[in-house]
């Protein structure tokens, strides 16, 4: 069985405000009946997958517990950085651990934020990537891209085919310039940001291309302990370690790699704009309004208030957004959404 590895501990800043610090957008619910998280940690609970471990940290484990409960999923582990250290740690910590249980054991590492409405397309995708990854590829999955996105790591397809293949190059996060020439080029492919893989390969792939994080790593989960069912990982080799994401640290030096195909929607809701996007549905503009709010001859408005005491008319506007929780409001044009996160490094400045 592959284990399910839910990457729960980000912030989610651009989705502001009602993505917070100590209530980021992955336990909200933007669309849909569940929250992201709840969504992924189903997806990924079906048939083929054991019972899920979730990387996250001490603000949100209460709220990580609460919300499988409410799903009726019962974790493996709920385990706790003592610090955001970015996803490279978490990753390797988890491989590590499940490492020790049985090297050769399949572990898929999933963003909680993502909105896959396909979870019998994505099954069938991660199927495909076993193969590879039982013999010691590091699987990527990879979406078709629309735009030149800059948030986004980008796959270089070596070949041509459906099935899964080798990938040339892992290019994250190119600035915009590389992003359309990769965007021109036709065979570069986003990646989704999940990726399969045996614990023995994550771990020699650390090895290999990150080494200085492997004894503190080691050491924080041989100094972790057991805290009201939650793992705390040791706070002491866990403060020195680098501040990487998997994809810096590893997946653009790794020569190892294979890409499997998810053709089907899938949205990272990295924006305002990317949560209207996804309410309007296969409508390219359009409006959407919550139950609280009017919108009298707007053009491609959001308007959303997360607020009972809080109701939001909009009158003659045009692409933009009004995003609004108890105590901020949130107006900007549509195509703005990126610098929310600007926005939210200038208000923690302020204090
Ligand atoms: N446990 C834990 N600890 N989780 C973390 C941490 C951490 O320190 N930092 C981030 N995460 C979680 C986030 O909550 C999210 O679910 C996931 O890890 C990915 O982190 P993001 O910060 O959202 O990464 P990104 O969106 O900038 O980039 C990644 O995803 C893109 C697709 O959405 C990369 O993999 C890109 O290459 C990819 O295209
Ligand atoms: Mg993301």
């Amino acid at each position: 069985k592959i284990t399910p590895v839910l990457m729960a501990g980000g912030s989610g800043t651009r989705l502001w405000p009602v993505s917070r610090k100590s209530f980021p957008k992955q336990f909200a619910q933007l669309v849909g009946e569940e929250t992201l998280f709840q969504a992924s940690a189903r997806r990924l609970s079906g048939e083929g997958f054991g019972d899920p471990v979730v990387m996250t940290n001490a603000d949100f484990r209460f709220i990580v517990a609460e919300q499988l409960d409410q799903i009726g999923i019962t974790p493996q582990a709920i385990v706790i950085e003592p610090l955001g250290r970015n996803t490279a740690p978490a990753i390797l910590a988890a491989a590590l651990m499940e490492g020790a249980d049985d090297p050769d054991r399949l572990l898929l590492v999933a963003p909680s934020d993502h909105v896959i409405p396909d979870a019998a397309a994505f099954a069938r995708a991660v199927q495909a990537g076993a193969g590879p990854a039982r013999q010691g590829r590091i699987v990527t999955f990879g979406i078709t891209p629309t735009r030149p996105e800059t948030g986004y790591g980008y796959l270089e397809l070596a070949g041509q085919g459906e099935g899964p293949q080798p990938l040339a190059r892992f290019v994250e996060k190119p600035d915009a310039t590389r992003a359309q020439q990769m965007l021109e080029q036709g065979n570069f492919l986003w990646n989704a940001g999940i990726f399969l893989f045996s614990a023995r390969s994550m771990i020699e792939a650390f090895r290999a291309h990150a080494s200085a994080y492997i004894d503190p790593v080691q050491a924080a989960i041989d100094g972790a302990h057991t805290d009201l069912g939650f793992l705390r990982l040791a706070r002491a080799p866990w403060e020195g370690l680098g501040n990487e994401s998997i994809d810096y640290a590893v997946m653009e030096k790794a020569d190892n790699l294979t890409v499997v195909r998810f053709s089907d929607h899938w949205s990272d809701l990295g924006g305002w704009d990317a949560v209207w996007r996804e309410q309007l549905g296969d409508e390219a503009t359009g409006i959407v309004a919550d139950g609280r709010s009017t919108a009298i001859d707007c053009r491609n408005v959001l308007l959303r208030s997360d607020s009972e005491d809080l109701q939001i008319v909009g009158i003659g506007l045009d692409d933009m957004m009004v995003v609004a929780t108890s105590d901020a409001v949130l107006v900007a044009g549509m195509d703005r959404a990126q610098e929310v996160r600007q926005a939210v490094t200038a208000l923690k400045k302020k204090g």
